[in-house]
């Protein structure tokens, strides 16, 4: 969709590309860091400086404990984190329980390293999901589950209930949990994110991961973690060697100052900002008759979009496109099945010349519907 956003100089909805600002004081320490000489390799597993600000942020935040020394590995982006954990820790054939609508890269990661999805469905409006499912997803060969909250493209936020039925589920089956929580700062209607990790019965099991990408809009710098036991992270640490030797070294710098200096007004505006924004889009697909799954965290909205025309998402996608200039991602990409037929997601971590002017387009559709319809 961005390739064909691109051939018609459209606004494009479709791809999790942050182009808000970067926090200016990131940038200046990763300058600085490329000016004084910090271009050779790092540890493994991160510089002292961003591990400590990882562990101490993952005790305040995420209310679980860390060893920097030992626990945490700086790795490129969160998706590098994923793949090294999946590469460490699973075996093919190995079977991994996965929430649909999931995720593009958690999906082909799994099947990269071989391993078998088992798909367990959440529904809306509020992406809940039911624990006969989740119990009929598990075989002899189950090995891991993965949870991604707030959830892309669902924007599915774990309730405390959920989170401890998946604790003893995983439990009583000895399974790894793989949670992906890159959108944990974005958060709405008064929402808290609670990390599976920090739940007692999953600590040892649980690989958290996340990264800076969407927090300090900073996707091409590829900076993203895992937390997990030690006897795990030196699995992961060995992967992330073999295949990203480190995470970029100047870059590092820049991140562990912006999380030693930014304090919790930042988060809390990043929470209000979006919320702004989710809510300028909501209201505007609503109007075009568009009918949104009001997220309650990360920064996406999956539309019900029946009333386009065309037998797939894909169809509706492209005749959205068309007709506006605004592109979005087909929903059939969320689902191993049709399901998403009549879904489409649109992303909303945009400047706000962007947003309003896809808004304003998205808007006249509405009203050209509207005459359509009347005309009928
Ligand atoms: C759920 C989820 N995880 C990970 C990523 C990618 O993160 P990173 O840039 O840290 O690899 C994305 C980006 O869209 C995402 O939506």
């Amino acid at each position: 969709m961005t390739l064909e956003c691109e051939k018609i100089g459209g606004i494009n909805l479709a791809q999790g590309v942050c182009d808000t600002p970067v926090p200016k004081i990131i940038q200046e320490e990763a300058f600085r860091g490329m000016e004084n000489g910090v271009n050779i390799y790092t540890r493994f597993d991160g510089i002292h400086e961003l591990r400590g600000a990882i562990a101490e942020k993952a005790w305040k935040y995420n209310r679980i404990k860390a060893n920097p020394e030992t626990d945490v590995v700086v790795s490129a982006g969160s998706t590098g984190s994923f793949y090294c954990a999946c590469l460490a820790l699973l075996d093919p054939g190995d079977e991994v329980i996965l929430f649909e609508p999931y995720y593009g890269y958690h999906i082909n990661t799994l099947l990269a390293v071989e391993t078998v999805p088992r798909y367990v469905r959440m529904e809306p409006p509020d992406w809940s999901f039911s624990e006969k499912e989740l119990e009929k997803a598990a075989t002899a060969r189950t090995k891991a589950i993965v949870l991604n909250t707030p959830g892309n493209p669902s924007g599915k936020v774990f309730s405390p209930r959920e989170l401890e039925l998946i604790a003893e589920f995983a439990q009583r089956h000895d399974l790894f949990v793989f949670t992906d929580e890159i959108y944990e700062y974005f958060l709405y209607d008064g929402r808290i994110h609670i990390s599976p990790g920090s739940l007692e019965a999953l600590a040892d099991r649980t690989i958290t991961i996340s990264g800076f990408s969407k927090t300090f809009s900073i996707t091409g710098w590829r900076i993203g973690y895992s937390i997990s036991s030690a006897k795990w992270a030196n699995r992961i640490g060995y992967m992330n060697d073999l295949i990203y030797v480190c995470a970029p070294a100047p870059l590092q710098y820049g991140v562990a100052m912006g999380m030693s200096q930014l304090d919790s007004s930042f988060y809390e505006d990043l929470s209000r900002e979006y919320s702004r924004k989710r809510g300028k889009l909501c209201d505007t697909l609503k109007q075009a008759g568009l009918r949104p799954h009001v997220p309650q965290g990360a920064y996406y909205i999956l539309a019900d979009v029946s009333s386009l025309p065309g037998n797939n998402s894909k169809k509706k996608a492209m005749y959205l496109l068309e007709q506006t200039g605004v592109a979005c991602v087909p929903g059939e990409a969320f689902y191993h099945d049709a399901s998403g037929k009549d879904l489409v997601r649109f992303c909303f971590a945009k400047t706000d010349q962007e947003l309003n002017e896809a808004c304003q387009r998205l808007g006249q559709f509405s009203s050209k519907s509207s005459t359509l319809l009347s005309v009928r």
